[in-house]
């Protein structure tokens, strides 16, 4: 299991540890309004980690749960997942990778959900050696979106997955690549 590090964030996969704060996160209206659309119970929270836990072992990708590294607080989770077509809980192996993110209320607009997706994107293509990577969401989660667009990421339009039509947009290692590199010059 892959624990990563940004300069302000740790970056560690799912535990039994993180249940109390990644419910109180998820049982927030205002975090879940573009996820499920309604808070999470506990026992929804707990059956989710342990199925990234098994994902950690089983593929060695997941979610993180993001650490503030000042304070040692939970802000939020960030994931590498393969995307599904349909509103099923199984994840399809051939669908293409994707990156995400969710932040506590109180720490988003601190540029923290970019900082993590970062971190992952550059596990994804260095580490794991992923082609290319999708972010989707809500059309109307246009906070999201930002994330996606700060990060190069191209926008694909409205494609269909998770069952959902929903914006998506990708990025693939050479244009990561030559974004970074372009950022070192300036
Ligand atoms: C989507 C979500 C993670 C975006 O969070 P965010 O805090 O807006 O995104 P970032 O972490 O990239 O922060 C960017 C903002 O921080 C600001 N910022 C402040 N300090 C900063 C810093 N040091 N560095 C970078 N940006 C900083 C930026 O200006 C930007 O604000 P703006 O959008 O008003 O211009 C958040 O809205 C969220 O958790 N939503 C609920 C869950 C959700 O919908 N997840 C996505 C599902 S697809």
């Amino acid at each position: 299991m892959t624990i990563l590090t940004t300069s302000r964030l740790r970056l560690e996969p799912f535990a039994d540890e993180h249940l109390a704060d990644m419910n109180a996160m998820n049982s927030d209206p205002e975090v879940m309004r573009y996820l499920s659309g309604k808070p999470e119970t506990l026992d929804e929270t707990r059956a989710i980690i342990d199925r990234v836990k098994a994902r950690w072992i089983e593929i060695g990708y997941s979610w993180w749960a993001l650490i503030d590294r000042d304070s040692g607080r939970f802000v939020g989770a960030g994931c590498l997942q393969n995307l599904r077509r349909e509103a099923t809980p199984l994840p399809d192996p051939d669908c293409p990778l994707e990156i995400g993110w969710r932040l506590r209320r109180d720490a988003q607009g601190r540029g923290l959900a970019t900082e993590a997706a970062t971190a992952i994107v550059d596990f994804a293509f260095d580490v794991r050696a992923a082609d290319e990577l999708l972010a989707v969401c809500d059309p109307d989660n246009t906070a999201s979106a930002s994330v996606m667009a700060r990060l190069g990421m191209q926008p694909l339009g409205l494609q269909h997955w998770y069952g959902k039509d929903l914006t998506t947009y990708r990025i693939d290692a050479a244009r990561w690549r030559a974004n970074a590199a372009a950022r070192q010059q300036d």
